[in-house]
């Protein structure tokens, strides 16, 4: 029988996922999390394949863990990031990742400010294409650790309640994890300051509450989002104060609730903002097991979407 396996190349949104495509990544990132508990994390897996991060936007914890999970599963790695690029001399983004894949490139992780920059190389290069967040679109492998570390914690996915609390309007991660979460079977909402819920939120399934208190009593899960200054043209609420008046999470706020919950957190945390340090570093926290089972579930999204390279559809 042969091993199970995706029949995609790309990874550019959750969208495009099955249900069995997601259980698949959980699973496998199950086997290669308790590779990562041995005194030897490598294995031979990728050791023919060659993998350029590109990241034409900032980060810490997505362009880290695919490296090391690149470098888990034995790829040869090359980074590259669009400040003290030649992007600055004017070069598209189409000729920067023609040449990075005439160098014999045969995976590509991008992280980009503009939406659908993932889907458009997916369209143009032979290369397979991982979305690492596309601006205010998707950021699918944030979802499936999300999903991953949620499953962990609560034993299910299906069933349990999901509060998603912040800034859902600019989020890629919010996206991504209603999508991924919907799949799955979850139950969700959101809270947070109308300006910042989008309208079409309804649309996905998703009930919006307004008053935190009341929306942390119904959840089982709730992961805080980060007010997204940097894409914000507007201002939509008075202040960074008020907003952590209402709906900033602090351990008191947690502790009134009186039942066990399991907090989240995508990174970066604002602290003190959407998140207090009180809260952060609770019992409720399981913020740093999403960053350590993020490496896993990118070992398994590389390893699955590298398999399906011969036999894929588009
Ligand atoms: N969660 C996340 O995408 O973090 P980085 O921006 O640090 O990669």
């Amino acid at each position: 029988m042969s091993e199970p396996q995706l029949n995609f190349r790309h990874l550019t949104g959750i969208k495009d996922l099955r249900v069995d495509d997601v259980r698949l990544i959980l699973d496998v990132a199950r086997q290669f999390k308790e590779v990562l508990q041995r005194p030897i994390k490598k294995v031979p897996s990728l050791r023919d394949i060659t993998i350029a991060n590109l990241f034409f936007e900032n980060s810490t914890r997505t362009r880290m863990s695919f490296e090391l999970a690149e470098k888990r599963l034995s790829a040869d790695v090359i980074n590259f990031s669009a400040s003290g690029s030649s992007v600055s001399k004017g070069e598209t983004l189409l000729d920067t990742v023609q040449n990075i894949l005439a160098m014999k490139v045969d995976m590509i992780v991008v992280r980009h400010p503009q939406v659908g920059a993932a889907q458009f190389l997916a369209s143009k290069v032979p290369a397979s294409v991982i979305n690492a967040g596309d601006g205010t679109h998707e950021h699918p492998t944030q979802a499936l650790l999300d999903a991953y570390s949620i499953e962990e914690a609560m034993g299910k996915i299906k069933g349990v309640k999901v509060l998603l609390v912040g800034d859902i309007l600019h989020s890629r991660v919010a996206l991504s994890n209603l999508l991924c979460l919907r799949k799955m079977g979850a139950l969700l909402r959101v809270c947070g300051p109308p300006t910042i819920i989008p309208k079409y939120i309804s649309s996905l399934g998703v009930e919006t509450m307004y008053d935190l208190d009341e929306a942390l009593r119904w959840a089982d899960v709730v992961n805080v989002l980060r007010i997204q200054s940097e894409r914000m043209e507007l201002q939509y609420f008075p202040s960074i104060r008020e907003y952590s008046q209402f709906f900033g999470i602090d351990r008191r706020r947690l502790d009134a609730i009186g039942k066990e919950l399991v907090l989240m957190h995508p990174g970066p945390i604002n602290r003190g903002v959407e998140l207090h340090s009180d809260a952060a570093d609770s019992k409720y926290s399981i913020i740093l097991d999403q960053v350590e089972n993020g490496v896993a579930v990118r070992m398994a999204v590389l390893y699955l979407l590298a398999n399906s390279r011969t036999n894929a559809v588009n």
